[in-house]
């Protein structure tokens, strides 16, 4: 799973299929999505609440698996690895954003930052050494022993973004990671990994209803009744 043919898309998704049981109801969520995402693109996945955002970036991201599909990442399928590949991967391939930040609530900043890198067994000077770097470049260099409680919201959001950079991710996927946070501090964020995507090239995935995070992506895909809508096409810009 490693350095790949720069025309081949970053992540190719066929036909996934998703449904959740509820009691005897299945609540069907994905219906057979194609989506495939560039090496470096920045889209933005829109659609109702409900209409299975939140899902589709699970199981890009290898937090859950489709019913149905496949993913391939790289070059390299993704679908039926083990629960224990999948958690590499997710580690070393993938940064995930969430809209409520879910930083471990005893660790510091730093520690929060520092942990994806320990769990790839990069030394303890060298993780520390890393997390100071992007929490500094996040702006809370002088918030490094803090606790998530002695934090604001949007503090925290930004040691989210740090966290989720310390092992080099290839692809961000971010559930509306501007979406606790008021619009100010909302568009901090926003500018914050647009700026992170020109440094490093990194592909950017972010499900939201904000249309000043969407209206900069350079596409948007629309999920409705389970599906991508069609004008959103397959193929990426
Ligand atoms: N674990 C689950 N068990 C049962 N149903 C679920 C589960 N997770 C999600 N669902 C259902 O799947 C549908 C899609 O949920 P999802 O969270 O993907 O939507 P979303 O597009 O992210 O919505 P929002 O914009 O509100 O975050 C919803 O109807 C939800 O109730
Ligand atoms: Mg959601």
């Amino acid at each position: 799973m490693n350095e790949a043919n720069p025309t081949q898309p970053l992540v190719e998704a066929r036909g996934l299929t998703k449904a959740y049981r509820m009691g005897n109801r299945r609540v069907e969520v994905l219906r057979g999505v194609d989506l495939l995402i560039a090496r470096g693109e920045f889209l933005a996945l829109r659609g109702a609440s409900g209409a299975g955002k939140s899902t589709l970036l699970h199981l890009l991201g290898g937090l859950d698996v489709p019913d149905a599909g496949r993913i391939v990442f790289q070059g390299e399928q993704l679908t039926g690895r083990g629960l224990s590949a999948l958690a590499r991967f997710r580690n070393q391939r993938v940064g995930f954003i969430f809209q409520a930040y879910h930083l471990m609530p005893d660790l510091t900043a730093l520690e929060n930052v520092a942990l994806p890198a320990r769990v790839a067994r990069v030394g303890a000077g060298e993780a520390r050494q890393r997390a100071a770097m992007l929490l500094e470049r996040v702006g809370l260099g002088g918030r490094l022993g803090h606790r998530p409680n002695q934090l604001s919201g949007g503090e925290q959001q930004r040691v989210a973004i740090a966290r989720c950079l310390v092992n080099r991710p290839d692809l961000i996927l971010a559930d509306e990671p501007t979406g606790n946070l008021d619009s100010h501090t909302g568009d901090g964020v926003l500018e914050l990994l647009l700026e992170l995507r020109a440094e490093r090239g990194t592909t950017l995935v972010i499900a939201t209803h904000d249309p000043r995070v969407s209206g900069r992506a350079e596409r948007e895909v629309q999920l409705v009744d389970g599906l991508v809508a069609a004008a959103d096409g397959v193929q990426p810009t």
